[in-house]
């Protein structure tokens, strides 16, 4: 505990007084119509642990005002936060800057470790005026660097196939007065930390999933109101996580390079009253046991048996003479960082929607929905009862759950780890309650089967929907549902395949495979606020690039997926993800760190097919019926890569690479255009959905057919009976190739076609999330919790709402607004919280009139252009306007009639 003397109390008051007093009135006395909110480091707000050394401020101008804008912003960081209020011994002031930039890089004195800064923001609006200071955030350094760690590896000694978990513990005294406290945990494999006999945070399969042997993250919490002066206790749990692979799988983990019984290292650090400091660290004096979790995998399930009990392991005063001394172990790697992302967490409790008795020992729930997650289920029967909870997705006609369509790859050595099922032994001392922690599944459906007669009610069993807890950020409604219920179903893939790195299924393989991971960009940075794990993603590409610049199919892995088929298509990610970002952010840094990884990677296509032509790829993948070329898809992506890279040159002034990239984009356009352009019939290929859609997406075709292809597509679609015929790169391409190109009204049919094949045929048969099958019948590649189609979640802001970056201002300081008012559809609405704030773009139709609102964030532009038909005209506020027209920041109300 702090005390505080009087002065110093005063000096708060007065402190909160004033920022209080901000809120209304500016340090002028004037009436404030601007304020600064929404303060962020690092694209987090107040974090704590950074390494970074000049860490990402950024903010929100908010303000009512028509056209409001920042023309200055003034920023400043202290390391007490009163002298921010008195303005007095700063460590870094920025000056009054005059710019619109609301993402600034720290560029103060050098930040020291374990340090807490304080900072605030003043923006000067379009006319001048200051803001009143913004609140005062904060950020604090942790490690910064190896060299400040204190702990040292340890483990339990056992080896890689030992199965239960380790718990380790550590008592000390604190004799001092406490004034804070915060934890450095860094785990081989994943941990979950007690202290005093609370658990810390609410993190889940912490730390996230990277290449162990390259990277380890770790991960800071303020522990200081969980010590006391006195006696204390740490505790830790480690899992396996993907660190030590025990279940074998045609994905190969158990031969991870990394593969080792688990450890961590930990510093507790403690700052007391008198200014002093004592470190707490992992070392040979910390004990060990194992306990009731008897096996844990993250591919395959939990094993518990609740007869095994460890008392008050994780508090002070418990008798550890029977635990065992712990084994010192090499750090995994040499690369120890922050772990700087929005955790996973269980976000979302569901309760189950019905539960069925089959008989006294087998009860079926359905949780109503298809997710991600664990179940926490609370048993009671007699001691030695095993009960098995398996998890899948589907149901055999007899209503018992059917694991068929998701355990294909695994390969179980014998049948005691059945495939996500947990398995857990009660101990016959009334209820047990049990929720794994090293583990989650993707389910709907739970069998929790006996060997001994067990009672179950519907409330005994409850699921917990996981994934990294990114902030939502778009949202949308219409009068049609089947757009909203895709919607949702799109948003509870993506959700259910974002554990700290996109993945293709929950279920079946867990695999960070690239592909899937950029057909779903633009889907996901619409939605949720994801940088913070995409850059974690990016680093992970880093560390799995090869020198040659060649990258694995999947990523992170324990080295499957450097084959053949791992080219343009998929591993394209290391290029399209920072554009995207920077697209999205109007952040330059995921370009500028991943650069140099970009050239590698174009460079080598170039050389495996210097003539511009690539076969370096895996094709349209689950296809409806019709094959597109490899080489042109694979082609049309290594076109995509050249260009985003010249682009990318030019913003970081790499001028020669700026021009050679250009000159390598041409020279493949060139080639694709020679091959498989057929100008007479303006076609492409063998003239496919995805053939046509890809080369109007992805701006292969020359300007001059682009109208008229994209009248051959619409027609092609009709021929196909409105309905798709595309794998995963076509479904990327082919509604944006529409809208964009004069077609909307056949994307918006296409997107809500409801028979076969389509998204909507999904929905239509009760699908909660994204299929990774057109045919829901098919015998292969059928899960149904898959993101690879989910670019239409995205498509309904661009190709209905018509919001888009602007490549030229990023970060929708200009927005491209483009909506389209398809027949058929009366109301339609949406809205996105970009980086300068919501932007609304909603339409009504009633009778032949269009009313048509936007809102722009303050700060921000828009160039709206407004679809034509004859005969029709645009009134703003009842004046006759363009139907093409620049917006300032507020918002404005159409009628199209
Ligand atoms: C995965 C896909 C992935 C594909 C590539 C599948 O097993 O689930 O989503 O992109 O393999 O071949």
């Amino acid at each position: 505990m702090i005390t505080y003397s009087a002065s110093h109390t005063i000096r708060i008051y007065l402190a909160m007084g004033l920022l209080l007093l901000g809120s209304t009135f500016n340090l002028y006395g004037r009436a404030d119509h601007h304020r600064v909110i929404d303060l962020q480091c690092e694209h987090l707000i107040n974090p704590l642990g950074l390494d970074e050394h000049h860490p990402r401020l950024s903010w929100r101008m908010e303000s009512d005002a028509k056209g409001a804008a920042q023309s200055a912003y003034k920023l400043m960081v202290a390391t007490d936060s009163l002298k921010l209020v008195s303005n007095d011994e700063l460590l870094w002031d920025s000056g009054k800057r005059q710019s619109p930039q609301q993402l600034v890089v720290y560029d103060g004195p050098e930040l020291q470790p374990f340090t807490k800064y304080y900072w605030k923001v003043i923006v000067w609006d379009e006319g001048g005026e200051p803001s009143s200071p913004s609140g005062v955030s904060h950020f604090e350094t942790g490690m910064m660097g190896i060299a400040n760690w204190q702990g040292t590896w340890i483990s339990d000694g056992a080896t890689m196939h030992e199965l239960p978990a380790g718990y380790f513990r550590k008592s000390f005294d604190l004799g001092k007065q406490i004034a804070s406290a915060r934890v450095y945990i860094a785990a081989a494999g994943l941990y979950e930390l007690h202290l005093n006999g609370r658990r810390v945070g609410d993190h889940r399969l912490d730390p996230m999933y990277t290449r162990f042997d390259r990277r380890n993250l770790y991960v800071t919490y303020d522990v200081t109101a969980l010590l006391q002066q006195g006696d204390n206790a740490l505790g830790v749990i480690l899992g396996n996580g993907w660190y030590n692979h025990q279940p074998l799988a045609v994905w190969n983990f158990d031969r991870a390079p990394w593969r080792a019984r688990p450890s961590f290292c930990l510093d507790l650090r403690i700052t007391y009253s008198d200014g002093s400091t004592e470190t707490i660290r992992s070392d040979g004096s910390w004990r060990t046991n194992t306990g009731p979790v008897i096996r844990n995998n993250i591919y395959t399930a939990e094993h518990y048996d609740s007869r095994i009990t460890i008392g008050d392991w994780d508090m002070p005063g418990f008798i550890d003479t029977t635990w065992k001394g712990v084994a010192l172990r090499a750090a995994p790697s040499n690369h120890i960082v922050s772990q700087q992302l929005h955790p996973i967490r269980n976000v979302r409790e569901i309760v189950a929607q019905s539960i069925r008795k089959v008989n006294d020992s087998v009860y079926v729930f359905d949780m109503g929905q298809n997710m991600a997650g664990v179940t926490k289920v609370t048993l009671n029967g007699e001691s030695g009862t095993i009960v098995r909870l398996k998890h899948g997705e589907r149901l055999y006609p007899n209503g018992r759950v059917d694991l068929s369509n998701i355990d294909v790859y695994y390969r179980p050595k014998d049948d005691s780890e059945p495939f996500q099922t947990d398995i857990v032994i009660l101990n016959g001392e009334g209820p047990v309650e049990f929720m794994p922690r090293f583990n989650y599944k993707g389910f709907r459906y739970v069998e929790v089967s006996s060997d001994k007669a067990i009672q179950l009610k519907q409330e005994d069993l409850v699921a917990y929907f996981m994934h990294s807890d990114v902030p939502a950020k778009g949202s949308l409604n219409s009068s049609n549902t089947m757009i909203n219920k895709l919607w949702e179903a799109t948003n509870n893939a993506y959700l259910s395949n974002l554990f700290g790195y996109p993945t293709d299924c929950p279920q079946r393989e867990k695999n960070g495979w690239t592909g899937d991971g950029h057909f779903a960009i633009e889907t996901a940075l619409y939605n949720f606020d994801g940088i913070t794990v995409y850059e974690k993603w990016l680093a992970d590409h880093r560390d799995e690039q090869q020198p040659n610049g060649v990258l694995p199919d999947i990523i992170p892995t324990g080295g499957w997926g450097y084959g053949t088929a791992n080219g343009t298509d998929w591993t394209s990610t290391i290029v399209i993800i920072p554009w995207n970002l920077y697209l999205f952010y109007g952040d330059l840094k995921p370009l500028q760190d991943n650069y140099d990884n970009m050239k590698r990677y174009v460079n080598y296509v170039e050389r495996l097919s210097p003539q511009g032509l690539t076969t370096f790829g895996r094709g349209d993948w689950v296809p409806v019926k019709s094959r597109s070329s490899l080489e042109y898809t694979s082609s049309v992506y290594y076109f995509v890569d050249a260009t985003i890279l010249a682009k990318v040159a030019k913003l970081l002034n790499r001028e020669e690479d700026r021009l050679y990239y250009q000159a390598l984009a041409a020279k493949i356009r060139q080639a694709i255009n020679d091959k498989y352009l057929d100008s007479t019939s303006v076609s492409y290929g063998s003239g496919v959905q995805t053939e046509l859609s890809m080369a109007l997406y992805w701006h292969v075709v020359p300007d001059e057919l682009r109208t008229k292809l994209a009248e051959n597509l619409a027609r092609r679609v009709q021929q196909d009976g409105m309905h798709l015929d595309v794998g995963v790169l076509g479904a990327k391409a082919i509604l944006n190739a529409l809208s964009e190109n004069g077609q909307a009204e056949t994307a918006y049919k296409l997107a809500v076609q409801d028979t076969y094949p389509s998204w909507g045929w999904w929905i239509a048969n009760g699908a909660t999330t994204l299929q990774e099958n057109w045919d829901m019948e098919a015998e292969r590649d059928i899960s149904d919790n898959h993101m690879m189609f989910g670019e239409i979640g995205g498509w309904f802001f661009k190709g209905l709402g018509g919001i888009y970056p602007d490549e030229s201002a990023p970060g929708f300081k200009n927005i491209i607004l483009k909506p389209n008012f398809v027949s058929g559809l009366n109301d339609f609405s949406c809205s996105l919280n970009s980086p300068y704030g919501k932007i609304i773009s909603s339409w009504q139709r009633k009778g032949k009139k269009i009313y048509y609102s936007v809102t722009i964030p303050p700060n921000a532009s828009a160039s709206l252009s407004i679809p034509m038909q004859r005969h029709k005209r645009v009134y703003l506020d009842g004046d006759l306007v363009q139907p093409a027209i620049q917006l300032s920041a507020g918002s404005y109300e159409f009628r199209v009639e």
